[in-house]
């Protein structure tokens, strides 16, 4: 039963992440722990940036993007000494339990962790939405909707102009944002990593709009899909129709969180720390349907997530 917990957030930002502070800070408070932040994820834990927190320290934040404890992404720590040495830190520090707060890089980092003897639990947080054994990451439903916003906005121009748009969204190894902001956006194509461009049928797609009065088309192209200026210069060749892309790049990881990202994240936080109180650690937050469960972090990060098919095959039946 831990009654000195520490937390962190690392790797990439993402929306709701001060959402969980909160929830970690006064969840613990409320269970008569003590609760001590760690700054710059697991480059600040190396270097001892350790700071005790209480209920003033974390007002005012759950509307925030970004995150108050700082994030950073850590080559010493990847190494076998540089994690035998954040495990000192933590116990020179008395550290009964440890909260890691960030994408699937991150937890691994958090069960390396747990491996070498620390009680850890992970919480999910990464606009990527790329961790398997939950439904959502902290994150993701802002990003989307972030990149709706601008799909739609784009849609107008596209439509007055006539041309062809492709959208990069985030997601280097990951589909989701694109699947998610090309289907609510009434995207003509999604391009996802690991699916097969077929370029002829995206041309196809397009000629079929235009033979019955489409104005537009909107390709939504995830990170890691393809590059989409290749790709828009291919089309415009082989078209003769004016193509124009846009890369939405960070403007997905900051901004407001929606209500949804910072219920789940209040949910996931408070659970976590819940956990380490009972006695409980290897254990990652995870929502499935309405539920906020444990699940083993082991076990959710050795499988991969796989695309929703039905959503994919959904988008391209709606965009005929
Ligand atoms: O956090 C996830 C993510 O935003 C990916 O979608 C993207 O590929 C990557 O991080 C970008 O990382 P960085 O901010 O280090 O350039």
């Amino acid at each position: 039963m831990a009654r000195h917990i520490a937390f962190l957030t690392s790797g990439g930002d993402a929306p709701g992440m001060n959402a969980a502070i909160r929830a970690v800070v006064r969840t613990s408070i409320y269970h008569g722990a003590r609760i001590t932040g760690i700054a710059s994820g697991f480059k600040g834990l190396l270097a001892g940036e350790f700071k005790s927190l209480d209920l003033g320290s974390v007002a005012d934040i759950i509307h925030r993007g970004g995150t108050i404890l700082r994030t950073a992404r850590s080559p010493e720590f990847m190494t076998d000494t540089g994690q035998k040495k954040a495990v000192q830190r933590l116990r020179a520090y008395g550290i009964d339990g440890l909260i890691v707060i960030g994408g699937e890089g991150s937890l691994h980092g958090a069960l390396a962790l747990e491996e070498k003897g620390v009680a850890t639990i992970g919480v999910p947080a990464t606009i990527d939405n790329d961790v398997a054994a939950t439904d959502y990451t902290i994150g993701f439903d802002t990003a989307v909707n972030t990149a709706l916003e601008a799909i739609n906005k784009i849609r107008d121009t596209a439509t007055s102009h006539g041309r062809v748009f492709l959208i990069e969204v985030m997601g280097r190894h990951s589909g989701e944002i694109a699947l998610a902001s090309g289907l609510a956006g009434g995207a003509e194509t999604i391009l996802v990593p690991g699916e097969k461009i077929d370029l002829q049928a995206i041309i196809d797609k397009i000629y079929q709009g235009r033979r019955r009065g489409k104005l537009h088309n909107i390709i939504i192209v995830a990170e890691g899909a393809g590059s989409a200026l290749e790709l828009a210069d291919t089309i415009k060749l082989k078209t003769g129709i004016e193509t124009r892309v846009t890369i939405l790049g960070h403007i997905q990881r900051g901004g407001t969180p929606t209500a949804f990202d910072r219920i789940l994240a209040s949910r996931m936080g408070a659970k976590a720390v819940e956990a380490l109180v009972d006695g409980q650690r290897s254990k990652m937050t995870a929502i499935a349907g309405q539920e906020i469960k444990l699940v083993s972090l082991h076990e959710a990060l050795n499988k991969p997530r796989e695309l929703n098919r039905e959503i994919y095959e959904l988008a391209g039946v709606l965009s005929i």
